[in-house]
């Protein structure tokens, strides 16, 4: 008998077939994931990545809560045109500490993935106000309750221990110092700072939003925008890696 007469149990016997076509798609499957069990990590570590401060955290949950990135990627592909516009591709440790993470699939406005640094906070508070008053022309929606809505942050603690349970490296005594760590960062020169820095090292303390007396959830989210894609000094990072 022939191999191309053997192959005819298989096409006469559609039962047959099917356990066939599943025993090549598992054999197919293993061989892509069996791998990944053997690596302790799939992500390649860089230097500078941490996880987020309390004050920044809450700033993300804000950012998920009104749908930010429903308009907003933050994903910058290794593409030319994205490269020139955006800055240095996103590297997958550039959101290891992120949970859910926030690449998005749409841009109705520009990738956000380096927006830190790029304007000044009251250029923030004021785009988050009123957008068309500094992009006129902007279709971005206001948000202008967040610089008077008191950011509530008792719960704060649980979402770091949240975190932590999917693997962030958040320690017991930053989740013991969450209020004070959200404090320190919300204000300028303050005295808690130094030990904010000592946890989450180069983390930046001052009042995002202009308006000392009060700690806002625009100062949570200026925090969170003001940090993105700062991370990583791609200076060093591209001399030692030699890539580019
Ligand atoms: C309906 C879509 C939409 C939503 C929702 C939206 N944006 Fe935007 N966003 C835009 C558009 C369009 C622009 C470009 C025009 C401008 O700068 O206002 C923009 C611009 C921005 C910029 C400036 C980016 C740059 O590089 O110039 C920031 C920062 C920003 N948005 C943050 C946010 C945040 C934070 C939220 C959620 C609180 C949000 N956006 C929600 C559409 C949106």
């Amino acid at each position: 008998m022939s191999l191309w007469q053997k192959h005819a149990v298989f096409e006469k016997n559609s039962i047959v077939l099917v356990i066939g076509i599943l025993i090549v798609i598992a054999i197919g499957g293993l061989v892509e994931i069996v791998p990944l069990f053997y690596l302790k990590n799939t992500i390649e570590k860089v230097d500078g990545v941490r996880p987020y401060t309390p004050l920044e955290l809450a700033g993300r949950n804000i950012y998920v809560r009104e749908g930010c990135y429903l308009c907003h990627s933050q994903m910058i592909r290794p593409l030319r045109d994205e490269v020139e516009r955006y800055g240095h591709y996103s590297l997958a440790a550039e959101s290891m500490y992120d949970k859910p993470f926030q690449w998005g699939s749409k841009r109705t406005g520009p990738d956000l993935a380096r927006v830190g640094a790029k304007y000044s906070d009251d250029w923030h508070r004021d785009h988050m106000r009123q957008p068309t008053s500094v992009v006129p022309g902007s279709v971005m929606p206001s948000y202008s309750w967040l610089e008077q809505t008191d950011l509530d942050y008792k719960h704060l603690a649980q979402d770091l221990k949240v975190q932590a349970l999917l693997g962030i490296p958040y320690s017991a005594d930053m989740i013991a110092n969450v209020a004070a760590d959200v404090e320190a960062q919300a204000t300028t020169d303050s005295p808690g700072a130094a030990d904010l820095v000592k946890r989450y090292p180069k983390a930046q303390a001052r009042d995002f939003d202009g308006n000392p007396a009060r700690i806002t959830e625009a100062d949570a989210l200026i925090a969170y925008l003001q940090l993105l894609g700062t991370q990583v000094d791609f200076k060093l990072y591209d001399d030692k890696a030699n890539i580019r």
